[in-house]
């Protein structure tokens, strides 16, 4: 068997959370801990592939092989990303905040014994769709989607209105912090167009492992047709 079946391609992934600026010490984040996504550019890089992660704020160490790109905001992460490209893969694990606030208080915000300030937000440029949509669109790109309900449903849907090819979905409901946001393992389900795979509930490295299999697999048929 190939131990390199991705050798001569490149992979991109993004992974993490994105911090959205308030003032100069505060921020809106999610629970996203980077480690699914971590996991594939690193399943990606012992596949053979040269990776480039764009991550957002987390405490992981670079996998080996992989070349990382720190980033804070979407609207960094976009820009890093459409920077990278082209790719002949893009694996696009990251928490992006849908929201960021409308206006950056340059001052740190006071209380002053007054009513509490209304944050006014604004909604972030939706990366996945943004690369579905443009002329560097890589030849196989993959989203992800948490959910909370009905998640293959709703992944189905999300793989139609983003335009990409593959969705991979799980359920980010159940406990805080050691749940799939943050934990350890992940049950995730790969929608594509031909339908749905479930994998059984693994470590995080077994469902990238898996995941990187099924891209090598795909790869390999393209260039046999
Ligand atoms: O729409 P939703 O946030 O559920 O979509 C999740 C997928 O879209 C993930 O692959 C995520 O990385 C990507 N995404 C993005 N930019 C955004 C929002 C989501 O790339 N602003």
């Amino acid at each position: 068997p190939d131990h390199r079946p991705l050798f001569g391609k490149h992979v991109l992934v993004t992974a993490g959370p994105t911090h959205e600026p308030i003032d100069p010490v505060r921020y809106i984040a999610n629970r996203s801990s980077g480690r699914q996504g971590f996991a594939i550019a690193a399943a990606a890089a012992n596949a053979g592939a040269r990776v480039t992660l764009v991550a957002g704020p987390v405490s992981l160490e670079t996998p080996p092989g992989v070349e990382r790109f720190d980033v804070e905001s979407a609207e960094e992460m976009a820009a890093e990303v459409k920077r990278l490209l082209p790719a002949d893969v893009a694996v696009m694990v990251a928490a992006v905040s849908d929201w960021r606030t409308k206006d950056f208080a340059e001052q740190k915000m006071k209380k002053r014994g007054s009513a509490p300030p209304a944050l006014i937000l604004t909604e972030n440029p939706d990366i996945l769709a943004t690369v579905a949509g443009g002329t560097n669109r890589p030849g196989l790109l993959i989203g992800f989607a948490a959910e909370t309900e009905d998640v293959v449903e709703n992944a189905k849907i999300k793989r139609k209105r983003k335009g990409v090819d593959w969705i991979v979905a799980n359920d980010v409901s159940g406990p805080v912090g050691t749940g799939v946001m943050g934990g350890n393992d992940n049950q995730v389900y790969i929608v594509t167009s031909e339908g749905v795979e479930t994998l059984e509930e693994m470590p995080k490295q077994d469902v990238a492992r898996a995941l990187v299999e099924r891209i090598a697999e795909a790869l390999a048929g393209d260039a046999h047709e």
